[in-house]
């Protein structure tokens, strides 16, 4: 059985944790190994990473930043997710490098192509399978995080920042529809974790 590799992306509160919970849960009624990771802090180094590019205090340069996140991405692809993609195990990963080129890119405004490329080399070019794409207004971001009492570094973004994220997925997702499956996250739950099913059956 070969491995397949879906990354789950989206601004702050678009619901990935909740359908990668769900798909795991029918991957593995399915009869396939399931590894839930995500970025940034899938590995132990990452945890350490993503304190510090979460939550430091004091200013992180754009590039730190983005080196930073393409570390943790290093490590964590060549330490958890080759590895279990050689098993032929279903890695299944909220954010990868479509976050960066999104967030460090058109949000931190560094050039998407160069912070594409930085992701590239520290994965030696592992690219999904498939890339879920839970879209969202970033004002009901907004709305859906303000329960929380505590914004990590990027969440405390102005609204503009969040805008040109979103701008930035939708068009990375145009740019390659066969990898990309663009849903809305306002639909119910149990709605996007059909369309969700639907697209990943013939994967399998
Ligand atoms: P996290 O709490 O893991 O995700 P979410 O907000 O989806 O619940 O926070 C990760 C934050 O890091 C999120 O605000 C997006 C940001 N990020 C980047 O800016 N670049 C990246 O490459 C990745 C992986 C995440």
């Amino acid at each position: 059985m070969s491995g397949l590799f879906i990354t789950v992306e989206g601004g702050d509160g678009s619901g990935k944790s909740t359908q990668s919970a769900l798909l795991a849960e029918w991957l593995e009624q399915q009869g396939r190994t399931v590894v839930l990771s995500r970025e940034p802090g899938g590995t132990e180094l990452g945890l350490e990473l993503r304190d510090i590019v979460l939550h430091r205090r004091g200013h992180i340069t754009p590039r730190a930043e983005a080196l930073l996140y393409a570390a943790d991405r290093a490590q964590h692809i060549e330490t958890k997710i080759r590895p279990a993609l050689e098993r032929g195990e279903v890695v299944l990963q909220d954010r990868y490098f479509d976050s960066s080129v999104a967030y460090q890119g058109a949000g931190r405004v560094l050039d998407p192509n160069e912070v594409r490329k930085l992701s590239l080399w520290a994965t030696e070019n592992l690219l999904p399978d498939l890339t879920i794409l839970l879209d969202l207004d970033e004002h009901l971001g907004r709305d859906r995080l303000k329960e929380r009492t505590k914004y990590d570094r990027l969440e405390d973004e102005e609204q503009d920042f969040h805008a040109r994220v979103r701008a930035a997925y939708l068009e990375l997702a145009a740019a390659e529809p066969e990898r990309f499956l663009v849903l809305s996250a306002t639909d119910s739950v149990e709605d996007l974790a059909a369309a969700i099913r639907a697209r990943v059956a013939p994967l399998l």
